[in-house]
């Protein structure tokens, strides 16, 4: 491959899939997309960047784009984000909502679905504590062929031993052959979409939890911060947002504040967001800083301090 090629490579995924592909990466390049050219047909790498330079083979441009992600997950990954999950975040928003009821989750780099299943897991576990809630679990990736696997929710051995409890394999999944499925009253609980980050996802509508783990790590700081902004949009102004381990918001984006010793967990800064002549600044602000007795201060009863919530991000 040119030099020539790999810059054309990096333009091309940095706008197709926010991929940011350092200069010394051209190795990763050459060993991933080298199959991919010999199944679409082109002799080498060379002739499959001249294909995608032409710009009219849809189905090469979509395997390249797949090739160079990386996929990479396992249940309960890093575990503290879903510790976090079942111990503050839920019963926080429980108290929170109440009078609604409604739960919306999104993973928004979903892989192969071992995210939002841990999150289905916790909630099935938690259900005592929410009687009559309808919890709603999305997950998205940009990939079609992971979101196929995680539809289907089949797992290897190797898989299933990667961070699962063995109680939850015994409660949750059916073994067929030599892997394992999730149980069908899992596979319900989440609705799967193949979906860009760098696309709009206003459809979505809003949500109270957004995990986006190990996915901007990938991106330059400048798209990091557009993905930021808009996620921000899309959140209730009390809600949280979960990123990975290696990942943060620090010096990029002023939308979202750090939750106090919680690492990687975030609630949107309605500071930011709430303009002087919005009437609703006071209930929004006392709302999300988590300050219930200020909350009925501001609005009066817990029922207007529960309304207070949902009112709509303005940017
Ligand atoms: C390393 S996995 C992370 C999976 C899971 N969140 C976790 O932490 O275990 C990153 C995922 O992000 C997806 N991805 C990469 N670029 C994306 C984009 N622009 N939009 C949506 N998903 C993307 C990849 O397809 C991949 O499945």
């Amino acid at each position: 491959m040119t030099p020539a090629d790999f810059t054309f490579l990096q333009t091309f995924l940095k706008t197709r899939s926010g991929l940011d592909l350092a200069a010394d990466k051209q190795y990763l390049v050459d060993s991933r997309l080298t199959p991919v050219a010999r199944q679409h047909g082109h002799e080498d790498a060379t002739a499959m960047v001249a294909a995608l330079r032409m710009g009219r083979e849809k189905a090469l441009e979509e395997a390249v784009i797949e090739a160079m992600t990386t996929n990479e997950s396992f249940f309960f990954r890093d575990k503290t984000p879903f510790d976090e999950f079942r111990d503050r975040i839920v019963p926080t928003l429980r108290e929170l909502r109440s009078e609604q009821r409604k739960l919306r989750i999104w993973c928004a780099a979903a892989s192969t679905g071992q995210e939002p299943y841990s999150l289905a897991m916790i909630l099935k576990e938690m259900a005592p504590q929410l009687p009559n809630w309808h919890t709603e679990i999305i997950g998205t990736d940009l990939s079609k062929d992971v979101i196929e696997k995680a539809r289907t929710g089949f797992y290897s051995q190797f898989e299933v031993q990667r961070g699962l409890p063995a109680q939850f394999l015994i409660k949750y999944f059916s073994q067929q052959g030599e892997m394992w499925q999730i149980n069908p009253s899992m596979r319900g609980m989440v609705n799967y979409r193949v979906m860009n980050l760098l696309d709009p996802f206003t459809a979505l509508g809003q949500f109270d939890v957004i995990y986006c783990r190990n996915v901007l790590i990938y991106f330059d700081a400048e798209t990091k911060r557009d993905v930021f902004d808009r996620l921000a949009r899309q959140m209730a102004p009390d809600g949280y947002l979960v990123l990975g381990a290696a990942e943060t918001v620090v010096g990029l984006t002023d939308a979202f504040v750090r939750v106090e010793g919680a690492r990687g967990i975030y609630r949107p800064n309605v500071e930011v967001d709430s303009a002087l002549d919005d009437p609703t600044r006071l209930r929004r602000q006392a709302v999300a800083s988590g300050r219930d007795m200020a909350v009925q201060r501001a609005v009066g009863t817990p029922a207007a301090a529960a309304s207070a919530k949902v009112l709509p991000i303005r940017r």
